[in-house]
């Protein structure tokens, strides 16, 4: 993470975190692998999306927009795995680095990669709550 990259208004603009979270859904809907599982879940995209915007945009910025539990989403959805969230991380950093303000990216990814790990934690033990979750390799 870049030295210095605090969150809050001053690390990036609406707009900003906007490109970034539009972008990178872009990307995702694409994707092979990951493209088919969200187009199979998501009904509403604008919706998914602005949802998505608000969820960045209280991280980075602290707006305080989002208020949801990401964690019973993501047990719902059958089939997750390691490889599926390291893919989405992948994604996730390609996207990241490819925008202008490297402050907020840093953040960003340092962000995702935990929510990931613990994302992928909380579904190993919905899932089979006697199997001794593995965490997520590498970043
Ligand atoms: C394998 C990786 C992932 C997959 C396949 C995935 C898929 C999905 C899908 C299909 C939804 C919509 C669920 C619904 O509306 O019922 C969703 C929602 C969401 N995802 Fe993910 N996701 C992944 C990883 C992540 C990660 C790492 C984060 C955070 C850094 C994240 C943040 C969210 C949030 C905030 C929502 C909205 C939750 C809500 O509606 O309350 N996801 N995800």
């Amino acid at each position: 993470m870049p030295q210095g990259a605090t969150p809050g208004p001053g690390l990036c603009t609406e707009a900003e975190v906007y490109t970034l979270v539009h972008a990178f859904y872009a990307n995702v809907r694409q994707d092979e692998v990951l493209g088919p599982i969200f187009n199979a879940h998501v009904n509403d995209w604008n919706l998914h999306l602005a949802k998505l915007v608000d969820f960045w945009s209280s991280i980075l910025r602290r707006s305080g927009r989002f208020s949801s539990a990401p964690m019973p989403r993501h047990a719902a959805l059958p089939g997750l795995s390691a490889a599926l969230f390291q893919r989405w991380l992948r994604l996730f950093r390609e996207n990241a680095a490819a925008q202008s303000n490297q402050a907020m990216s840093g953040l960003a990814c340092a962000t995702a990669e935990r929510i990931a790990q613990s994302l992928w934690m909380g579904y190993q033990i919905s899932r089979d709550p006697d199997a001794v979750p593995t965490e997520l390799a590498g970043g």
